[in-house]
């Protein structure tokens, strides 16, 4: 399907790994000229940059309002606008909230949520002035869902989804629709080694997860870059404020399975 993005300018966070770097291998692949952020893996976003060809990468830690304001500054000049912005930089902590310290309750909110807000309000501005663009947030099944000793991690989506909604009531009059993308547990460099084990307790647990998959498997990075590109695309103006769920049939089911 072409998704109309060639001639569109997209930025990634996030995108030097795992699903980042699938979405923007997605937006790539479509004919998007692609930003790739990231803080901790900007060596892999240059190789996947030079690989790409039509991308460059970008440093900025996305929970700080001045590199995020920074860094549209220098997207915005290398490359003369932004269509497109996906807030998949993302972080947690495998603690429950009152377990957690507050330093962690911090770098996770400021890096899921904050990011978000930051990276919006730095592009939202122009794509009003201009009347379009496509803004899409990487939840997760926990915004919905909770789990034991993931307290602020399922915080933050949760209201990563209600930031999606309430912006996108704000921005659908000036054209700029605003939507989330929710995966289930997909095969990325934070889950692998849990996947990868044959530790009998590590067994247990991939089996616990993947009994409350429908599909009766975990999903892949490129299964979330499809359905970012789909929302991020032209062919998709009236979708706005939705949470597209990616994940096997978690949230279908609801419940985990006897
Ligand atoms: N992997 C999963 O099973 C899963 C499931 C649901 C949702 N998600 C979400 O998908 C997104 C990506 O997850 P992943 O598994 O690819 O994670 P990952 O850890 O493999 O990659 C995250 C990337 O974000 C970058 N990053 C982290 N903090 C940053 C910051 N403050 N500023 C800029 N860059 C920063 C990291 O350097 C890294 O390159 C996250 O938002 C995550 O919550 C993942």
């Amino acid at each position: 399907m072409d998704l109309e993005l060639a001639g569109k300018v997209a930025i990634v966070t996030g995108g030097g790994r795992g699903i980042g770097r699938a979405i923007v291998a997605a937006l790539a692949a479509e004919g998007a000229t692609v930003a790739i952020v990231d803080r901790d893996n900007v060596d892999r976003a240059e190789a996947l940059a030079a690989e790409l060809g039509q991308a460059a990468a970008f440093r900025a830690d996305v929970s700080r309002s001045d590199d995020v304001a920074a860094m549209v500054e220098a997207v915005t000049q290398r490359f003369g606008k932004v269509d497109i912005l996906v807030n998949n930089a993302g972080t947690l902590s495998r603690k429950s909230i009152i377990e957690d310290s507050y330093e962690d309750w911090d770098r996770v909110l400021r890096t899921n949520l904050y990011g978000c807000y930051h990276c919006a309000r730095a592009v939202a501005p122009a794509m009003i002035a201009r009347g379009t663009g496509r803004i899409v947030n990487i939840s997760s099944i926990h915004g919905r869902v909770a789990k034991a000793a993931m307290g602020s991690y399922c915080t933050s989506k949760a209201a990563i989804d209600m930031f999606t909604k309430q912006l996108a009531v704000e921005l659908a009059p000036h054209g700029v629709t605003v939507n989330a993308v929710a995966p289930g547990t997909i095969s990325t460099e934070i889950n692998l080694p849990l996947y990868k084990s044959t530790a009998p307790a590590d067994v247990a647990l991939q089996q616990a997860t993947l009994k409350k998959v429908p599909m009766g498997r975990i999903g892949e990075p490129e299964d979330i870059g499809r359905a970012v590109a789909f929302l991020a695309s032209g062919k998709t103006p009236y979708i706005t404020g939705a949470i597209l769920y990616v994940d096997g049939g978690y949230i279908a089911e609801g419940t985990p399975r006897l």
